[in-house]
């Protein structure tokens, strides 16, 4: 199971987005966390901003929706560069029609479950997407505390993708640092989203690779 870091430029200076994406040299995605102040209370940025900043890096853009109408919404991602796209449980109507629409773009399908959404309704599901993530603080701010109740959750998420003899990815976000992020690898967690911890930091890539050495060991 290869550790991916992927920094969130929700902690980074948005008045500086391209050079914040250089900042993290070796990183393996970096994440956008797309907010519309209806999902979640806060308001971040949407298509345009993700368009231009595909445009100004290489590393690929992993997009976290946290908006309603996801259905509608997530192609328009794939469209404007994103190669992975997270729709959230909670706010798609079709999650097989809008998986199989991101796929059919060219880009990675993923879920987003809050943390009082369970796993096992979707269980079916997971076949149609290529990542999963568990939520590990309550979707809308960075800098929130890792909440260890979502341990059991992420360990019985493995435990599926397991039993399916599937490839899935298995994403945390949220308070994940140096102190949380053994525990969510343990758990079974491999790709690991890093906010205030990476950009909050002097050093931001070698904030990655720190993280990347704690999350192997
Ligand atoms: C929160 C976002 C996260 C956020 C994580 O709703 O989805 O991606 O940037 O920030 P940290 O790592 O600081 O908790
Ligand atoms: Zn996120």
């Amino acid at each position: 199971m290869a550790v991916q870091i992927n920094p969130s430029i929700l902690s980074a200076d948005f008045s500086r987005l391209a050079e914040e994406a250089k900042a993290v040299e070796g990183a393996d995605w970096l994440h956008v966390d797309v907010m519309d102040n209806h999902f979640v209370p806060n308001l971040t940025l949407g298509v345009p901003i993700v368009e231009s900043l595909s445009r100004a890096t290489d590393i690929p853009l992993d997009c976290h929706l946290m908006i309603e109408d996801a259905d509608r919404w997530a192609p328009q991602y794939v469209e404007a560069g994103a190669r992975s796209v997270t729709f959230h449980a909670e706010a798609c109507a079709a999650p097989v029609r809008t998986a199989r629409e991101i796929r059919a773009k060219g880009a990675r399908a993923s879920m987003a479950l809050k943390p009082a959404t369970p796993i096992e309704p979707y269980e079916d599901l997971l076949p149609e997407l290529d990542m999963l993530l568990i939520m590990t603080v309550e979707p809308g701010f960075g800098g929130q505390a890792f909440l260890d109740i979502m341990l059991p959750k992420i360990r019985r998420t493995r435990e599926l993708i397991s039993k399916h003899g599937l490839e899935l990815w298995l994403q945390v976000d949220g308070g994940v640092s140096a102190s949380t992020i053994e525990r969510c690898a343990e758990a079974g967690a491999d790709v690991f989203v890093a906010g205030s911890a990476v950009y909050g930091t002097d050093d931001p890539a070698a904030a990655v690779r720190m993280l990347r050495n704690q999350a192997t060991e």
